[in-house]
């Protein structure tokens, strides 16, 4: 049994992972939310007494402040409120002191998003190559339980593709993961996560296709899917972390990933990235200060957890999977559906947080109660999905599968570059 969670991070992920641990700390223990601002954390811990969300009240919830980039301060930290489980939902800069962190004092890490060098932007792929992996031999050899990507996508759909090789399939061709927001947030232009790792993830396309990485331009390929429950969208392929490790973990030709939005979006993000707004690299203004116009930009659109109140709609992730069972071809979409409104209602968050936050506090129960500790590091399809799956469904994130779901038809991806 592992006990004391460590929440890093107070924005709209942390937000909705400390409600659920909350709402779990008979099992996970006390729970301390640290993060650059505190009071952020401070505004989480009022949100979660007044929901009542304290399963067991004589359990600590408390917050501090850290500056999760600086190691021996996150160390101290760990050792100070003796957090066995680190859940690290800060700002992706963060992860790999966080994980450095939790390698010296023997903490379980874990994360819902790729590292990401400040400087850097779309590296060559695979990308856990090359800040993650390269700490799995000291894991192993420490014997630490590192849980990379474990939020939605990355999260939920790498286990939807282990729970497909498990039980739906013997051999598998391709798997399109779909992510759609058909929600509505009543605002002009907004990001549902962080604007600037957002648009970030916009300037390469790196895919999985025929075993091989394919370089293809940002929204140039689209496709318009009918979905369950929330209709057709146009969906546009998209690079993104989870293809970076099922490309080595999962036994399939192709793996694409598929984002949906809608004409104003497109229109509003190039003009802004024909601007250059979209930009991490500084520029000099007058006076000779030097300031990155996505820092600008960042501070400009609002902040997405406060798109929460007034969210209407619902998202719907999903993987399109097709291979064969018992030498006959098999198509399935296995999905999950989620309500902004009832997020709201439940947790005071929108769907994009909740349905990232939900998988994190899932997963630190699984550590806790010894399923899912297994003393190295793993990207989430390697560990059994047949708990996780199960407990999801009662957290909030209940899995639907369809068998001959209407075709996902992929037009021709012409390469401009591979590897
Ligand atoms: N896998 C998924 O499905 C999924 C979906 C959505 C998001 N995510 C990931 O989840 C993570 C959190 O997303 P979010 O939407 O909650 O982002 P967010 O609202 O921007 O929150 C990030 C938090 O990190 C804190 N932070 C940044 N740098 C820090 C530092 N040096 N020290 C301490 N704290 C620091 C920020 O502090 P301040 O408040 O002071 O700025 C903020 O509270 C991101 O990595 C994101 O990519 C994953």
């Amino acid at each position: 049994m592992r006990k004391n969670v460590l929440i890093v991070g107070a924005g709209g992920v942390g937000h909705v992972v400390a409600h659920k641990c909350a709402m779990n700390n008979d099992v996970l223990g006390d729970i301390c939310i640290a993060s650059r601002t505190q009071q952020k954390c401070d505004a989480i811990i009022d949100s979660v007494l007044r929901k009542n969300h304290l399963q067991d009240p004589a359990k600590k919830l408390y917050s501090r402040a850290v500056n999760a980039m600086d190691v021996p301060a996150v160390i101290e930290l760990i050792k100070d409120t003796k957090s066995e489980i680190v859940i690290n939902v800060g700002q992706a800069y963060v992860n790999m002191s966080v994980l450095e962190a939790c390698i010296e004092t023997g903490a379980v890490y874990m994360d819902t998003a790729i590292h990401e060098d400040p400087d850097k932007v779309c590296e060559d792929p695979p990308w856990y190559a090359n800040y993650e992996w390269k700490r799995k031999e000291r894991c192993q050899d420490k014997q630490i339980t590192a849980i990379l990507g474990v939020g939605f996508d990355p999260g939920v759909v790498n286990a939807w593709c282990a729970l497909a090789q498990k039980e739906y399939f013997d051999t598998i061709d391709t798997i399109d993961i779909l992510d759609v927001n058909a929600g509505s947030h009543g605002k002009y232009f907004a990001t549902n996560f962080d604007p600037e790792i957002n648009f970030r993830e916009f300037r390469k396309v790196w895919t999985w296709i025929d075993r091989k990485w394919v370089l293809q331009k940002v929204h140039s390929i689209k496709v318009d899917y009918e979905f369950p429950v929330v209709g057709t969208c146009s969906v546009y392929l998209t690079g993104h972390d989870e293809l970076h490790s099922l490309s080595k973990n999962i036994n399939a030709n192709s793996i694409r990933f598929w984002m949906g939005f809608g004409e104003h979006y497109l229109n509003v993000f190039s003009v802004l990235t024909n601007l250059g707004l979209t930009s991490e690299k500084p520029v000099k203004i007058a006076a000779g200060v030097e300031i990155a116009p996505l820092k600008v930009l960042k501070a400009l659109l609002p902040d997405p957890s406060s798109l929460a109140v007034d969210y209407t709609g619902k998202t719907c992730i999903g993987n399109f999977i097709s291979g064969t069972k018992d030498n006959q071809p098999r198509q399935i979409f296995i999905y999950n559906t989620c309500d902004h409104a009832e997020c709201y209602q439940e947790v005071e968050s929108q769907a994009i947080s909740y349905t990232a936050g939900v998988p994190a506090a899932a997963a630190a129960i699984l550590v806790a109660r010894g399923d899912w500790d297994v003393k190295q590091m793993v990207n989430v399809e390697e560990l059994d999905p047949t708990p996780f799956i199960e407990l999801l469904a009662t957290m909030g994130l209940p899995t639907e599968v369809i068998e001959a779901p209407k075709p996902f038809v992929v037009p021709v991806i012409e390469s401009l570059d591979s590897i």
